[in-house]
């Protein structure tokens, strides 16, 4: 299975951190947000991504291109576990491609620009601005439940009433554990119509037929081509079994990166993890926090 990773939104949410710089460079804890989500995919097992990129975000293809003169010098100071990790994010095991997204046109105008690439086989979407932590990888996850439906399939999480406005929310039942059979879709409703608490969470699964209803679909919310109304009209659609779309509770932590606060939250949370940091920065949250109460 191919990736597309939508990285090409603007980050408005993040100014002014992103008016020269890509939200999906900005670094968690110690790495740039878009490795953890390209890291993702290649532990999903898939060797072949795109990344949606536009005007602004060339640093990334840095990112994942060799820097001979970094090597070199890193080399020459005898610097050889940082020399080891620089090759290792260059030398990562997929392909990856990139496509220019011409117009800030939304998530769903950026995902066609997939289409060609994707060549009829179905995929993974991952958003170049959200992090997931779990043992099994939350695409791993997904291409498993996908599997067993063969229908698209996309991660889910409980949100609270006060997040339910950021997210496009389901409307469903759960069939099986952790498996919800979605019957409709909102992207950002109100809070008094939301069908539920439950958010699409920036992991997909897709059948290609997808791109026929991106094609066709009205911009929807903000003027933007929403991938949530495109999924809606698939699902509503009486072309075949294909067509349904299922909602995984996904287990395990998601962060939002292009919200300030969840940014923080995974920087700390993933720091706490790190056997180099995890005493020291322990020690300053407990005395921050005794001084704070
Ligand atoms: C996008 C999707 C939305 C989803 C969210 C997850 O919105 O359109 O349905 O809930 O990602 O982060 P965005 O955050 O790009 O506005």
């Amino acid at each position: 299975m191919k990736a597309v990773i939508p990285a090409a939104g603007l980050g408005t949410r993040f100014l002014p951190a992103t008016k020269a710089q890509p939200k999906e460079m900005l670094p968690v804890f110690n790495k740039p947000t878009i490795q953890y989500v390209v890291e993702e995919a290649v532990a999903s097992g898939i060797d072949d991504i795109l990344i949606i990129t536009g005007k602004g975000k060339r640093s990334i293809e840095d990112h994942f291109d060799r820097s001979f003169e970094l090597e070199y010098f890193l080399k020459s100071c005898g610097k050889d576990e940082d020399l080891k990790e620089i090759k290792s994010i260059s030398e990562i095991d997929a392909d990856i491609y990139y496509v220019r997204q011409k117009k800030q046109k939304g998530l769903g105008d950026a995902i066609l620009c997939a289409e060609k690439h994707i060549d009829g086989d179905p995929f993974a979407v991952l958003l170049g601005d959200t992090i997931t932590q779990s043992d099994v990888p939350c695409t791993k996850q997904l291409m498993d439940v996908f599997g067993k439906y063969q229908s698209s399939t996309i991660a889910i999480e409980q949100v609270s009433e006060g997040k339910i406005e950021r997210y496009g929310i389901i409307k469903g039942s759960e069939i099986t554990d952790s498996v919800y059979k979605i019957d409709d879709m909102v992207e950002k409703p109100n809070i008094d119509e939301a069908p539920s608490n439950l958010a699409i969470t920036g992991r997909y699964v897709l059948v290609p037929e997808i791109f026929d209803y991106l094609e066709k679909v009205q911009p929807g919310v903000g003027g933007e081509i929403q991938l949530t109304d495109a999924m809606r009209s698939m699902m509503r659609s009486d072309e075949g079994r294909f067509h349904d779309v299922y909602g995984y509770l996904f287990n395990g932590r998601i962060y939002d990166i292009g919200n300030t606060v969840e940014w923080l939250k995974s920087s700390i949370e993933i720091a706490l993890k790190d056997e180099n940091v995890k005493d020291e920065l322990t020690e300053y949250l407990k005395e921050l926090l005794k001084q704070r109460i």
